[in-house]
């Protein structure tokens, strides 16, 4: 399985501070956004992962990530000339994802809680799997919509009336067959391929598995000002009260076995003094938390 992280966007609504700066590196609380659809595409034991942007940003992402090596992954990275929608992203990717599945997770969004629901996903996906999460304000987001048996029936992009309260959550397993599927696309009224439209390729050919996120599961937005705030604060208020880091790679990394010890190790000494040095360093000592954690 491979992973790609869709970190491209106008980022309109951030405007002005998205003139100059991309919105997924934008701070939540202690480190920048991306880190989080990483670090949930990694606890899914995602090691390969292709990383979209655009010309300007690109190079941020390869100062912060390398190879990926570091972190017993192989990471890499791919242009985005203009955003012409998320689906574009498996065209753009087609060379790296050759025959093997995908996953593609978008890189504002923030999923917290026990995520062992997307290995499962990835483990029984045979098609396409789309999670659809309650929230109050569908419109915002593709909508899934559900027969008395709870078997989807229609997805639809933004609409204005929507037919349920279940968005769809930007985090999309794929078979081998979605660089077809995407072929197949046509642009929408706004000129972009839209995922909405891939998912509903799927559904037609009862190929789509739509699986309810529970309400467990913290699923952030950050494509509003007022949403980054309430997203810093609640990842704050988590780190404060445990003392433990939400989306630290280098933690996933050796929880999931990527690195060992040593590997650690020669990462933390290679860190500026700050607080997520003495974090990772509590991690190598701490062992019983290591293995607490560990599955
Ligand atoms: C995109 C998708 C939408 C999905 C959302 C999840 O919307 O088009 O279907 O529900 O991501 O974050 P965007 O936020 O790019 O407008």
């Amino acid at each position: 399985m491979k992973g790609i992280i869709l970190a491209g966007g106008a980022g309109s609504r951030m405007y002005p501070t998205s003139v100059c700066y991309s919105k997924q590196l934008i701070l939540i609380y202690d480190k920048p956004m991306i880190y989080y659809p990483l670090s949930t595409l990694m606890l899914a034991g995602i090691r390969e992962i292709l990383i979209i942007s655009n010309a300007e940003t690109l190079p941020f992402y390869e100062r912060l990530f390398g190879d990926g090596s570091n972190l017993g992954m192989d990471i890499r990275y791919a242009l985005q000339p203009a955003p012409q929608g998320i689906a574009q992203a498996f065209l753009i990717g087609e060379d790296f994802i050759g025959k093997d599945d995908v996953t593609l997770i978008l890189g504002d969004n923030i999923f917290y809680g026990n995520l062992d629901f997307v290995r499962c996903a990835i483990q029984n996906n045979t098609g396409a799997t789309v999670f659809g999460y309650y929230v109050t304000d569908p419109e915002r987001y593709g909508v899934v919509e559900f027969d008395e048996s709870g078997k989807a029936i229609s997805l639809e992009e933004k609409p204005k009336v929507p037919k349920s309260n279940y968005a769809v959550v930007g985090l999309y397993i794929y078979n081998h067959e979605v660089v077809q599927y995407t072929r197949q696309l046509k642009p929408s009224a706004r000129g972009e391929l839209e995922i909405t439209d891939l998912n509903k390729a799927y559904l037609a050919s009862s190929k789509l598995d739509v699986e309810l996120m529970g309400r467990g599961i913290a699923w952030l937005d950050t494509g509003t000002p007022q949403a980054l705030l309430d997203a810093s604060t609640f990842i704050g208020a988590l780190e404060k009260r445990q003392g433990l880091k939400v989306a630290c790679i280098e933690e996933a990394a050796y929880m999931m076995n990527f690195i060992d010890t040593a590997q650690l190790s020669r990462i933390v000494t290679s860190l500026p003094q700050s607080d997520y040095r003495s974090y990772l360093e509590k991690v190598l000592k701490d062992d019983l938390l290591h293995h607490k954690y560990q599955k």
